[in-house]
């Protein structure tokens, strides 16, 4: 999908900074961007901001999340976005309803994702919604289509503006959550398996972070091909979902070696590893590797530690960075494979045939995506939080539903929450010391105050010495 051709709307917030056009043309005025409360947020973007008199496109405002800068959760905020987007030939406007998160948005959060424009930047590669627009040129979509949409960047927000070629119409009774779930994960899930892994019966598959998006994705389609047998790892407590799933031989990579688990079960090693971890596990992959076996890498999970940048993880990934001789490879019969959705924007015939696949299986039901949770726009950190730290099941997806008013007020951040907890642990510390100090200056002065007894002794027995002298 796009990559220099992602979408104009996208571009245009990301240039609002720099650019200011004449008074006289207001309709070539690219969206610009505000920085808004999230409740403020919602507040302009309801139609009765528009006043009588501006023209339509210019009262035209939709909510958008923004990266602002590289770091922690707080560093994608929700904005206002005016001006209503145009269209190219070949573009349509998307409402969107729902939004995937993957783990690459949390990479690019903290600067480690190369596809990913500098901020401010709308994120968002995948999304589902309604076309509200078409642009000349367009054939195959019309106005009121719902439409699935893999993009680069630019989806997390309540209008986006694509091309054509980037939507995939919705199947009869796939919701607009499934919807928003289906695309990064299933392509390259669909990608590895088949297109690199010629996955075939009675084949042995390694599939990490199995509990996952495309953890799951990969599970539900090995289970399409006959007695593959498919060794997951996972953090224990997801080990029963994954199970019936599909996973033959759950690990928990947490407190197991799972290389030792493995060949256990299977001596020889295994025919497909997909790995998304890299640095020294990418070499584990390789040893784990049946005669004929494959491997194929797809991310560096591994240098995520952390809300931030950790500078060690990511050290450490480069130092194991895998690398072979061609003459290994040929010495064992083994095939490295690397995958990268991001890079594959251009070949759209590629993708659109991997789709038609997904969708006819889909449609079957042998695929179905899983939900972990979803999460309001205003909740992208804690939705962020749930992926990173390793709480989620399946997929984490965002809805531009509005928030409702009591949820808003009922629920303080985690953040603050956190923040409220370690004030109080603190005063509740402070106070044991204070205790602590209070008992000890009492301890001090039962101790003195014998000595004072005994120093009064002394001067008395002194006196009296004296007296009889
Ligand atoms: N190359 C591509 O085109 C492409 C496309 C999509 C995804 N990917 C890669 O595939 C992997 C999975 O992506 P996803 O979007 O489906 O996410 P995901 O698997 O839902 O990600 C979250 C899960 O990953 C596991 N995990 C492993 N290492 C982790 C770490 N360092 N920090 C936090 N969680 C960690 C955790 O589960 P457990 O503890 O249960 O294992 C966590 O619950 C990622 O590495 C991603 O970059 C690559």
């Amino acid at each position: 999908m796009s990559g220099e051709d992602a979408p104009a709307q996208q571009q245009n917030a990301v240039d609002q900074k720099q650019e200011t056009k004449p008074a006289e043309e207001p309709k070539a005025d690219p969206p610009k961007t505000e920085s808004a409360p999230a409740g403020a947020a919602e507040a302009a973007a309801t139609p009765a901001a528009a006043t009588e008199k501006v023209p339509e496109e210019e009262a035209f405002t939709y909510r958008a999340l923004v990266l602002t800068g590289y770091g922690g959760y707080d560093k994608v905020k929700l904005q206002v976005k005016k001006g209503k987007p145009a269209l190219k030939a070949g573009e349509v406007l998307v409402r969107v309803k729902a939004c995937g998160l993957n783990f690459a948005d949390l990479m690019a959060r903290q600067g480690l994702y190369d596809r990913l424009p500098s901020p401010p930047v709308t994120p968002g590669m995948e999304c589902s919604g309604v076309v509200e627009a078409v642009g000349e040129e367009v054939t195959d979509r019309k106005v009121g289509d719902k439409v699935m949409v893999l993009n680069r960047f630019g989806l997390w927000q309540e209008v986006a503006v694509v091309p054509a070629s980037h939507t995939f119409l919705i199947p009869e009774g796939m919701s607009f959550e499934e919807a928003a779930a289906l695309p990064v994960n299933y392509i390259t899930a669909y990608m590895m398996l088949f297109d690199f892994g010629n996955l075939r019966p009675n084949q042995s598959v390694l599939i990490h972070a199995a509990a996952g998006g495309v953890g799951i994705a990969a599970t539900q389609l090995c289970k399409t091909v006959k007695d593959v047998t498919v060794f997951g790892t996972a953090s224990a407590s997801k080990h029963e979902t994954i199970s019936e799933g599909g996973v033959t031989h759950p690990i928990d990579y947490r407190t197991k070696d799972y290389v030792e688990e493995v060949r256990k079960i299977s001596p020889k090693g295994l025919d497909i590893i997909l790995d998304p971890l890299g640095g020294s596990d990418t070499h584990k992959a390789y040893n784990l590797l049946k005669p004929m076996g494959k491997l194929i890498t797809y991310g560096t999970a591994n240098m995520l530690a952390g809300q931030k940048k950790n500078l060690l993880a990511v050290a450490k990934n480069w130092y194991h960075q895998f690398s072979i001789h061609t003459l290994s490879l040929i010495q064992g019969n083994k095939s490295v494979c690397g995958f990268h959705l991001g890079y594959l924007d251009g070949e759209t015939e590629l993708i659109t045939q991997a789709m038609t696949t997904i969708l006819d299986l889909y449609k079957e039901g042998k695929v179905k995506p899983r939900i972990d949770s979803t999460w309001h726009l205003e909740q992208v950190g804690d939705a962020m939080r749930k992926m990173q730290e390793r709480n989620n099941i399946g997929k984490v997806i965002l809805t531009t539903e509005p928030m409702p008013e009591e949820e808003k007020k009922e629920e303080p951040k985690k953040e603050d929450k956190k923040e409220d907890k370690k004030k109080d642990d603190k005063k509740k510390d402070d106070k044991k010391k204070d205790d602590a100090k209070k008992e000890e200056k009492k301890d001090d002065k039962k101790k003195e105050e014998p000595k004072k007894e005994e120093k009064k002794e002394e001067e008395k027995k002194e006196e009296a010495k004296k007296e009889e002298k």
